[in-house]
């Protein structure tokens, strides 16, 4: 598919006002997404566990306008207007026009709130990007007057994911679960750069209801802006060979996910984690996104690992919090070890306890 395949023909119907709601997860990479080319284009591709209690819930109500002269729209998050919300929301109704071209015709009311708290340090573009994305898309399919048959729901969800990655690349990957992979592999067929997709092969037992319990090691804001970090790959030294390494590293995963092996599954989380903030470490501007904290708790992890026969590993997003990830059968023996070992760790000894989900729902209202 290309971009053409998401620009729509007329729409046949007429749409006064109505709403529509979607509750859209977060998602947690294996294999980090960290350097884009124009127009959202991953330098690499990436894959993710789609998480299940953490999400942005948005309603979204469009009125006609008399006139389609620009973007009209009004932003809340838990029912308090957010103006400093609205550039980023201008910038991702301009990049994605071409692809709804109704968003001029309304004046939208954005309604949105997250199942974690704000200043957690956990992104929420993911989230509130791909809910905001599968809005757009069923206000679309009225429109359309189409009803969602297999093949619809099919580019439906294509349709999500590609408006979703002009938001925020990495929420491309939050509208379907449960292992997600965005960017071309060559091995792993439907692959694209475009959108994300369902990973197409056999995953093992072990992999199902795998576990994420995020430490909440600094709410602060983010230090260093995704665009900011992904623009620091452009002449980064080490660059080409990392997204080689990507490519690589997704193979293995095919292998890794058929056979169950979780002890190679652990190298690979880690290593990626590592790599992402290695990126950051040597790139220009240099940034230390870690805290002390951080590595207490790897260090932690790593002594839990060796005393015992745990599978428990790390990962980490662009920031400070860890999110250590877990096989089902772990379930116990691993919060008993974050309660006593790591929540000592965590700003006001918060943490998050989260799992693999099956993606976003629409939440049909009652009038
Ligand atoms: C470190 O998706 O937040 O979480 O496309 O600029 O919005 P933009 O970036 P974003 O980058 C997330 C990067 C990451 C790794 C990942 O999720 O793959």
């Amino acid at each position: 598919m290309t971009e053409q395949d998401f620009i729509p023909k007329a729409y046949p119907k007429r749409l006064n006002n109505g709403n529509v709601t979607w509750s859209s997860p977060s998602n947690i990479a294996l294999v980090k997404y960290w350097g884009k080319k124009e127009h959202q284009i991953p330098e690499n591709p990436s894959i993710s566990f789609t998480l299940n209690h953490c999400k942005t819930l948005t309603t979204l109500s469009y009125t006609k306008k008399e006139h389609s002269d620009s973007f009209s729209f009004d932003v809340f998050l838990n029912g308090e207007q957010k103006d400093d919300f609205k550039p980023k929301i201008e910038t991702f109704f301009k990049r994605v026009e071409d692809y709804l071209p109704f968003l001029k015709d309304y004046h939208f009311k954005i309604e949105t709130s997250n199942t974690f708290p704000h200043s957690s340090g956990i992104a929420s573009s993911a989230s509130g990007m791909s809910a905001l994305a599968l809005c757009l898309v069923s206000i679309e399919i009225e429109l359309r007057d189409v009803s969602l048959s297999t093949v619809e729901k099919s580019f439906f969800n294509k349709k999500a994911s590609f408006l979703a990655r002009l938001g925020s690349g990495s929420a491309c990957r939050s509208i379907e679960g449960d292992l997600i992979v965005w960017g071309t592999h060559k091995e792993i067929e439907g692959s694209s750069d475009l959108f994300g997709v369902k990973y197409p092969y056999e995953v093992h037992a072990n992999f199902k209801n795998y576990q994420d319990t995020i430490l909440l090691v600094d709410k602060g804001e983010k230090q260093v802006s995704s665009t900011i970090g992904h623009n620091l790959m452009h002449h980064h030294p080490f660059a080409s060979r990392r997204f080689e390494q990507a490519h690589e590293n997704m193979s293995k995963l095919i292998n890794i996910f058929k056979n169950g092996d979780v002890d190679a599954f652990v190298k690979i989380v880690e290593s990626e984690a590592l790599t992402l903030h290695a990126m950051m470490m040597t790139s220009m501007p240099y940034f230390i996104l870690m805290k002390p904290n951080t590595l207490e708790i790897i260090n932690e992890i790593w002594a839990y690992r060796n005393e015992t026969n745990s599978k428990v590993c790390f990962t980490l997003d662009a920031g400070a919090n860890v999110h250590v990830l877990y096989p089902e059968n772990e379930k116990d023996t691993v919060i008993e070890f974050i309660k006593t070992n790591l929540v000592a760790y965590c700003q006001n000894g918060h943490y998050i306890s989260d799992q693999i989900g099956f993606g976003a729902q629409q939440l049909v209202s009652e009038n």
